[in-house]
């Protein structure tokens, strides 16, 4: 008999009703460790709510979650992160007046379950400075180590954002539109340091932009209207048809040469 490791993230049947309104509408979803998935789907679709449900901001009304095959539904955030995941949001999180070096700092403590003891804090100074200096290298702000998040420019902080949210090496990592309000060019350089640092661990990130899950996403799940209506390779859900119908629709395939889709907001 093979024993095989649990999910990573598993969704059954996921409901969530606020009032009176469906917004998550039975959502089933099988991520495997080390898979990365983009979460893609029109605006309104549910795609943050998900998000929610799965970090705990939000119980869902019905269904089931798994983390690593532990159920989390229900469970309050730091606790769904202690468990393993960690999460950034669509708008930046970040400490402004404090330096790049002390955001990714407080980030680590917060990971060890640092809780205002000087002792304990002092006892791990040494080893938190270092992962510090490793994750300013790794999303490429060891030159902006003493600026105040504050005045970063967008890209900076985003950047900082992923540093904060890959800090306490959860093993499950959630981003929501970490490229949102980015360049062309700025999206394609970060879409890169996403890759490199989420390397080895479980990736769900939403995208905006087919074009740019394309070069990322292991698989891309489609979510409209509350319910996942594909989950596939990038090629697959290309050719599917239901996907072209219910989401492509509003997309034009106007890039050939790179094989993208862009998406018309
Ligand atoms: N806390 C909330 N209370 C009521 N409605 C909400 C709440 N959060 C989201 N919604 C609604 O749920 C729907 C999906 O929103 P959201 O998950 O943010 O979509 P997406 O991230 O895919 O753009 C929207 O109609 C939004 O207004
Ligand atoms: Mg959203």
């Amino acid at each position: 008999m093979t024993n095989t490791p649990p999910l990573a993230l598993e969704l059954r049947n996921v409901h969530k009703r606020f009032g009176q309104t469906d917004i998550i509408r039975g959502t089933d979803l099988a991520i495997a460790p080390g898979e990365r998935v983009a979460l893609i789907g029109p605006n309104g679709a549910g795609k943050s709510t998900l998000f929610n449900l799965i970090s705990g901001r939000f119980a869902p009304s019905s269904g089931q979650i798994f983390l690593n095959g532990q159920r989390i539904d229900g469970k309050q955030p730091f606790e769904i992160n202690r468990l393993g995941l960690s999460r950034s949001f669509q708008i930046t999180h970040l400490f402004a007046g404090l330096s790049v070096f002390d955001n990714l700092r407080c980030a680590i403590l917060w990971s060890l379950g640092y809780r205002y003891s000087f002792l304990r804090f002092l006892a791990h100074l040494h080893d938190v400075n270092a992962r510090a200096r490793q994750l300013m290298a790794q999303i490429r702000l060891d030159t902006r180590r003493n600026v105040l998040a504050a005045n970063l420019t967008y890209a900076e902080q985003r950047a900082l954002e992923i540093g904060v949210t890959i800090a306490g090496n959860a093993p499950v990592i959630l981003l929501d539109e970490p490229t949102a309000g980015m360049s062309r060019s700025e999206t394609t350089r970060f879409i890169q340091l996403i890759k490199e640092v989420t390397e080895g661990r479980t990736l769900l990130t939403v995208e905006h932009d087919m074009g740019v899950v394309f070069g990322l996403a292991d698989k891309i799940a489609v979510l409209v209207y509350g319910q996942i209506i594909a989950f596939d390779t990038p090629d697959k859900v290309r050719a599917n048809s239901r996907v072209q119908e219910a989401y492509l629709g509003s997309v034009v395939a106007d890039a050939p040469a790179e094989g993208y889709l862009h998406v018309r907001n």
